[in-house]
Order: C-alpha cells, then structure tokens, then sequence
C-alpha cells in the first residue's frame, strides 16, 4: 500500500486559467502525489486554495512556499516572464522542478538554467510540453521511430484557438513571448521530437492580426504561418492561429516515403461546412483543456514517476531549450521577414 513516505510533496505556484487545473489533477487523478501547498499573490486565488484543499499551506509568493516544511517539488504555473526566475529559485532550494512552457522569453536565460542545472543532476526539471503526452500523437512517434512511414519528410502542424470575444490574449500577451513562443512552441517540440533529434537548418514565417488589431501594441499578432527545414530533408510547415471560427483544434499530418497519417483531431468532417461570424457549423471544441486534458494528467503522472524512481525526466531540459531558440528564431524570422540558418 502506498505510503506518505512514497509519495511527492508538491507546491504549486500560480492558480490562474491552468493553474487550477493542474492543482486539481494532482489532488485527484495523479498517483503517489501530496499537494501540501499552494502560492499566488491574487486574494482570490488564495481562498480558491483554502476551499478546495483544507489543511494545505497557502502563501503569497514563491519565496514563502519554499520555506514549507518537507516539501520536494515546485509545480510553476505562472506568467512565462517569471519562469526562469523561478526555476532558479527553486532549484537552489534544492526542489524538482516542473515549469509550465515555455521556459524562458531568451535564449540566454536558457542556457543559465541549463547550467544551474548540470550542477544539480540529483534534481529533476522538466517543461510542460503536454502535447507529448497525448495518445495520438505518442501513437505517432512511435510508428514514426518504428519506420511504419519510411522516411519522413514532411510534417504539418495546424493548431487553433477559438476566437476569444473577452480579448484574454490581448491581456495576456505582453508577457507571453508572441505567438510561434507562447502557442507554436508546442508544435515546434513535436517536430523535433517526431524528426528523432534531427537538427533543423532554417527558418521562415509570416504572420497578421486578423481578429486581435490591439496586439500589434505589444508587436504580437493571431495568425502565423512558419516553415522548419530539417538536416535530414524533413520539411515542417506549421499554422497557428487564435481567430478560429471553428473552436479549439490541434492537428498533425505525417507523410513519409512509405505512407501518410493524420493524428489529432476532434472535429468530425461534415460533407459541408459552413463558417461565417459567430455561427460554424463544425462542433469544435471549447479549449485546449478539453482537446488535451488526458495529456495533461499523463504528463504529471510522468514527471511523479520519474522523481519516485529516480530515473531521467521524460522530457529533457535540452528538449526544452531547443524548442525555446527555434521557437524564437520563427518569431524573429516573422519580425524581421527573413529567413534565418541556423
Ligand atoms: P494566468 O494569467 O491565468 O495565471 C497566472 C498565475 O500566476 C495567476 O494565478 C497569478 O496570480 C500567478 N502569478 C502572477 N505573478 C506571480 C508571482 N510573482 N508569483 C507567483 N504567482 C504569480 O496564466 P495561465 O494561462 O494559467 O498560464 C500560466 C502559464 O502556463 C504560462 O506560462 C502559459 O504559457 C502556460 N500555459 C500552458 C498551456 C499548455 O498547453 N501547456 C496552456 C495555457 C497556459
């Protein structure tokens, strides 16, 4: 039977949109888990905390949940412009470390963690990169690893976000790294994971405000297009937009030399369909909680685990980094309308 012994004292940090969500999986659907504390500078946030787990230890900031007594690791759901910061903190009062992506709006932060890290091997960090944890897509890596599709040369990443009328990414944005770091990133980790490691060379992109004009205030934009060229002559073309009439959507098509395979999905294909204003007549889905909720309690699952059995992080620190630098160069490549080698 499991034990208080066997188990991982967790606290989370930030219980915003998806910080709540991840504080009930872990108070719910994840195995061999304690979440004894909980941090956010939002009164609210706080008292949230107080109802929903009794007895737990609540606080205003990282620095105070750090001081609770017996805990093991730092669950950080907060702003991306914090991320870095906070992951130092923690690991320099010695916690695990899960960190919501991306890990850092530079590439020059990321390096510092890394090496903060490669000091301290006994602990383990990993980056939310949830998508790695869908059942689709792990179907996909794995006939892609196995060679069921041959060599693979191209793949396509469409990933959207309805069309938000409270304007919640205009609020969000300016601390969210842009489009391709904030929503494509999760994209851009799959194809690296999906092309086994291979080293892209290139970069291009092109993007508009097509609902979301305020956002040019921050220099962001909801509409992107981006092409990542691999060494091994993979081609990567991803759309991502937050202006879908269509509601939440998350999708991949693979073609290799011996077949093609389309994973993700979640809205069935009508003989005709109609998208105009408000009204589609596509039954899409609300958020990318609703199209990824198991990948996320998988996730969690996987980091508890791998600090349990002590056995390396699911999703390495380096994964994390060169997603973040190919994440940046697409909005760079985006920004300045040229194409970047890498
Ligand atoms: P949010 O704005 O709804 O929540 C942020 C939370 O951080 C709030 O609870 C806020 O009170 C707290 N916070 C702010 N400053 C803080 C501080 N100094 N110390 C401690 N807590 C602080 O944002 P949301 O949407 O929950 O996003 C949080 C992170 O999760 C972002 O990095 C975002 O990129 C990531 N995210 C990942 C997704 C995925 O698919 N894996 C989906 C949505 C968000």
């Amino acid at each position: 039977m499991e034990t208080k012994a066997h188990r991982v004292r967790i606290g989370i940090v930030g219980l915003g949109r998806l910080g709540k969500r991840h504080a009930l999986n872990l108070t719910s659907v994840v195995a061999g888990v304690e979440l004894v504390a909980a941090a956010s500078p939002v009164a609210s946030e706080q008292e949230w905390a107080r109802e929903q787990f009794p007895g737990i230890g609540v606080y205003g900031t990282l620095e105070a949940l750090l001081a609770h007594p017996g805990l093991d690791a730092v669950w950080l759901v907060t702003p991306t412009s914090l991320h870095v910061e906070q992951v130092e903190q923690s690991l320099l009062a010695g916690m695990h470390v899960f960190c919501e992506k991306p890990l850092s709006l530079t590439v020059a932060a990321c390096d510092r963690v890394l090496a903060l890290a490669a000091e301290r091997p006994a602990q383990k960090v990993m980056v939310g990169f949830c998508r790695r944890f869908d059942a689709s897509y792990m179907e996909l890596q794995r006939q892609i690893a196995g060679g069921d599709l041959g060599r693979l040369y191209r793949l396509h990443f469409e990933s959207h976000d309805p069309i938000d009328p409270a304007g919640f990414f205009i609020k969000f944005a300016p601390t969210s790294g842009g489009l391709f770091l904030d929503c494509g990133i999760h994209d851009v980790d799959l194809a690296c994971w999906l092309s086994g490691g291979a080293r892209a060379v290139r970069v291009s992109a092109s993007g508009s405000h097509v609902q979301y004009p305020d956002l040019a205030g921050c220099g962001d934009i909801d509409t992107g297009v981006g092409t990542i060229e691999f060494e091994t002559g993979l081609v990567v073309t991803l759309f991502i937009s937050r202006s879908s009439h269509r509601g939440y959507e998350a999708k991949i098509w693979a073609n290799g030399t011996q077949g093609g395979l389309v994973a993700g999905g979640g809205i069935q294909a009508p003989a005709i369909s109609v998208e105009r204003g408000n009204f589609s007549s596509l039954p899409g889905l609300p958020d990318f909680f609703a199209r990824f909720s198991d990948a996320f309690r998988v996730e969690a699952q996987a980091f508890v685990d791998c600090i349990l059995k002590d056995t390396p992080s699911p999703l390495s620190l380096d994964d994390a980094v060169t997603a973040t630098r190919l994440a940046i160069a697409l909005r760079e490549a985006c920004e300045q309308h040229r194409v970047i080698e890498l």
